[in-house]
């Protein structure tokens, strides 16, 4: 069958600043956290091991090219163009981020950019981080000086990346910094970033820019274990903490009543000023990027929650590892391909059908050297992971779904917050020692599917 794809569909990968650009004057958590605990990373690799984005920008702009991308995603690391996160602005900067963004432009590739993915220069995390408001308000000028240097040339702006991930990592599981297990202070993290998120989208509005402006969430579809009312309550409070959290803030404006409630009533709600609620209702996006990896399997909790240990979303539930589900052993996690369309069809029916598209899709896998066959990657399993998503996307738009395109993640295998090198997601396959890159089966295949805006699969 031939699955093709409406025109001008974006057809792209995504990426970020700390993980492909390389060292920077600006330090983030990320720099200071890896000169304390190196341990905590994949084989003592951090983050000043990259793909030197930095150096090389030119000619990976060719490659991409040569894998025909209409569009790319990456972000601004806001430590680089403002190293103390509040002060004088980095001129250097300022001419690489033009640079990349004035030759993706010439070179027919849209930019997409992202304000903040998971990067926070290290003075703002002294300064409290996201609980802190004045973060909140840095965050705005940072946001307003990318607008007013770049907006004439990008015109598609997103305000975060995965905003739940640094939330989940940093203040409730520790795999973020500053490792920190409280979820008072996760849901003020979050609160703040719904809050920096509304206010950049504020000051885009009253700019008039020429573009449209949105976030990228990572919305993990909640399955219950079965139709049983306990394990039907715990996927909705699974959805109402990890994706409703973000998404009914930027698509309605509001959060949801029953996510309020539950909070109050646990007293975990976060400080609240009066105009919060004007200003929220002010973050409604133009765009949607959806990142997706996995689903979220729940079931009831079998035990009672011991009333002393701290309280968690895990007081409401527990996940189900459902047998026989299909995993990615690498990365752990499941692989689910009708997730994608579901979460399409719940926003078309449940939100007004906003305008989307796929920003994150991908799969790490673990030494793919074993799969080379005449000097490249035979990624086979790569192929089948993208075909089948894409045939469940094709499926969602000739539902009526609003998808405008689809982005992978990655592009040339990149720096992975703990994991390192572990895992490879690229296109292309990179040697860290040399910085060779090297396309794989994968690329050539998404690169013809790009280049015929269809592909065929039995
Ligand atoms: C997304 C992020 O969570 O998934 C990326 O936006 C990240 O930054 C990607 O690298 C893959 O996850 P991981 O943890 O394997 O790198």
């Amino acid at each position: 069958m031939k699955y093709a794809f409406p025109d001008n569909f974006w057809w792209g990968s995504a990426s970020s600043a700390l993980q492909t650009e390389g060292a920077r004057e600006g330090e983030t958590t990320w720099d200071y956290w890896f000169a304390r605990e190196p341990n905590r990373f994949h084989n003592g690799v951090g983050p000043q091991q990259t793909s030197t984005f930095y150096q090389q920008w030119k000619t990976d702009i060719q490659l991409l090219k040569q894998l025909n991308h209409n569009s790319f995603r990456t972000s601004i690391s806001w430590a680089r163009l403002i190293p103390d996160g509040i002060g004088e602005v980095n001129p250097e900067a300022v001419d690489f981020y033009n640079q990349v963004i004035d030759e993706l432009n010439e070179q027919g590739i849209t930019p997409f950019i992202t304000l903040f993915h998971f990067d926070m220069p290290m003075a703002m995390q002294e300064i409290g981080g996201w609980e802190n408001r004045d973060v909140v308000d840095a965050y705005a000028r940072y946001a307003q000086i990318c607008f007013d240097l770049f907006g004439d040339r990008v015109l598609h702006w997103f305000t975060f990346n995965e905003p739940i991930v640094p939330v989940e990592g940093g203040y409730l599981y520790d795999f973020h910094y500053p490792n920190v297990v409280d979820f008072r202070r996760a849901a003020t993290v979050a609160y703040h970033t719904v809050l920096a998120h509304a206010k950049a989208v504020q000051a885009y509005r009253a700019g008039h820019y020429a573009g449209e402006i949105g976030i990228v969430l990572n919305l993990t579809p909640s399955y219950p274990r079965s139709q049983n009312p306990a394990d039907v309550k715990a996927a909705h409070v699974a959805d109402l903490m990890f994706n409703r959290s973000f998404l009914d803030p930027v698509l309605r404006g509001e959060y949801p009543a029953d996510l309020v409630a539950l909070l109050k009533s646990y007293d975990q709600l976060p400080a609240c000023k009066p105009d919060d609620g004007f200003l929220i209702a002010e973050g409604k996006i133009d765009l949607l990027g959806i990142n997706y990896y996995q689903p979220r399997r729940v079931k009831c909790r079998d035990s009672a929650v011991n009333p002393q240990a701290p309280f968690m979303p895990e007081w409401f539930f527990d996940s189900y590892e459902m047998p026989g589900r299909k995993m990615n052993p690498y990365r752990g996690w499941e692989i689910y391909e009708p997730g994608i369309y579901d979460i399409l069809v719940n926003l078309r029916d449940n939100y007004g059908n906003p305008r989307c598209f796929i920003s994150e899709n991908g799969m790490g896998v673990e030494n793919e050297q074993r799969f080379i066959e005449n000097g490249q990657i035979n990624d086979q399993y790569r192929i089948e992971f993208i075909s089948e998503h894409l045939a469940w996307l094709h499926k969602g738009i000739s539902e009526g779904c609003n998808c405008l395109g689809y982005h992978m993640w990655t592009f040339i295998d990149n720096w992975s917050w703990c994991n390192a090198y572990k895992n490879r997601y690229g296109f292309i396959q990179l040697d860290l020692k040399t910085q060779q890159r090297t396309i794989k089966k994968s690329g050539e295949w998404f690169a013809a599917t790009a280049l015929n805006n269809s592909f065929d699969r039995e």
